[in-house]
């Protein structure tokens, strides 16, 4: 312990230098000194370490999760670059030349401007040339029905069955526009009139429509009168449900089941919630099931209004057995079954009952 005051040894006496106080003084002060460096170091180590399990770490951790996500997002970033770079080069560099360029030979089919299609074409404008929804200027010439602007195409090369993302092809449209030439022209060159994979149906587009004489050609070309689709049902409940008793007549006449079904529902259900008359007539004449019942238990009769004509047809004929004549017609196409009523030639009738049979004496 260190003294102060007269006759300790840190006492300083006036002019006098004690060696002993010095050194004690020396070794004091070296002794804080180094106190101060360790304590320095100390802090600095402990702050290497900080930054090392804190900062770096994290940052590795952060690091590797950047690094995991931008990887995970690869596929669809780069890939889906890439594919937009294709389509912007494609643009730029298609054998047209130029975007606006392009886009002309659609304007043109689809404004049925057959000589400017043409002139287009002798440019070498490239008629497979696809817009962003994959939509091609024989797609435009089937939607607007332009017939002339089709077969230029067509002869031009054009890609007969292409489909848009939507899954139409030039024959879906020009079944929905009802052009019966451009479905013509593209049955011609050996288009199936069903559906392909991933495609609409040419006969429910015509369906939506009302489009009967689309539906006629179809017919006579062999499509599917049973095509079902998973939205809309059987081509029979499309026309049902907007009321086109010419289509209801052609699908059935064709051999169409007029009892099938979608979600339990038969087309007589659909025709008499729509309410109908016409078409609910002309599916009792291919002798619809007027008791069958919906998902709710429900009969046709009982989706109808009361006092409507539609549910005076319906009682009516819940009261009243059909006729002998038309029972033995219904059994007759049943027995001969949809592919082979059309042989009902071979089966010897009377001319006048074979008409009767295929339902020909409506005309
Ligand atoms: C439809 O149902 C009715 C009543 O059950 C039946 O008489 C008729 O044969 C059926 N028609 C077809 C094509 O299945």
């Amino acid at each position: 312990m260190v003294k102060f005051g007269p006759g300790s040894r840190l006492s300083v006496r006036e002019g006098q230098f004690n060696p002993q106080v010095a050194r004690d003084l020396f070794f004091y002060y070296s002794t804080v000194l180094l106190a101060l460096f360790c304590f320095r170091i100390l802090i600095k180590v402990s702050l290497c370490l900080f930054q090392y399990y804190y900062v770096v770490r994290e940052n590795r951790r952060l690091a590797k999760k950047i690094y995991k996500d931008i990887h995970k997002d690869y596929v669809y970033v780069v890939r889906e670059n890439r594919k937009e770079a294709k389509r912007i080069n494609a643009l730029l560099h298609g054998n047209v030349g130029s975007y606006e360029e392009s886009y002309l030979l659609h304007d043109a089919a689809a404004n049925g401007q057959a000589h400017v299609l043409r002139t287009l074409i002798e440019q070498g404008a490239n008629v497979n040339f696809r817009t962003p929804d994959w939509c091609m200027p024989l797609h435009e010439a089937c939607l607007g029905g332009h017939y002339h602007c089709a077969q230029a195409l067509i002869k031009a090369g054009a890609k007969l069955n292409p489909r848009t993302i939507d899954g139409d092809t030039p024959l879906t449209f020009a079944c929905s526009r009802g052009s019966v030439s451009c479905v013509k022209l593209l049955l011609h060159h050996g288009i199936s009139p069903d559906p392909g994979l991933f495609t609409k149906s040419p006969l429910h587009e015509a369906c939506f429509n009302g489009r009967h004489e689309v539906v006629e050609v179809l017919i006579e070309a062999g499509a599917d009168v049973e095509t079902v689709d998973s939205q809309y049902g059987s081509p029979l409940h499309v026309v049902c449900s907007r009321s086109y008793p010419e289509c209801a007549e052609l699908l059935l006449r064709a051999g169409a089941n007029v009892n099938a079904t979608k979600n339990y529902e038969t087309a007589l259900h659909v025709a008499a919630k729509t309410g109908s008359a016409e078409v609910v007539q002309v599916l009792l004449e291919y002798g619809a099931n007027i008791n069958a019942k919906d998902i709710s238990q429900q009969r046709p009769v009982d989706l109808t209004d009361p006092g409507s004509e539609v549910r005076k047809i319906l009682t009516y004929r819940d009261a009243h057995p059909r006729h002998l004549m038309q029972l033995c017609r219904l059994r007759i196409r049943h027995l001969l079954g949809r592919e082979r009523v059309k042989y009902v030639q071979l089966l010897r009738l009377p001319p006048l009952l074979q008409d009767y049979v295929l339902y020909k004496f409506l005309e």
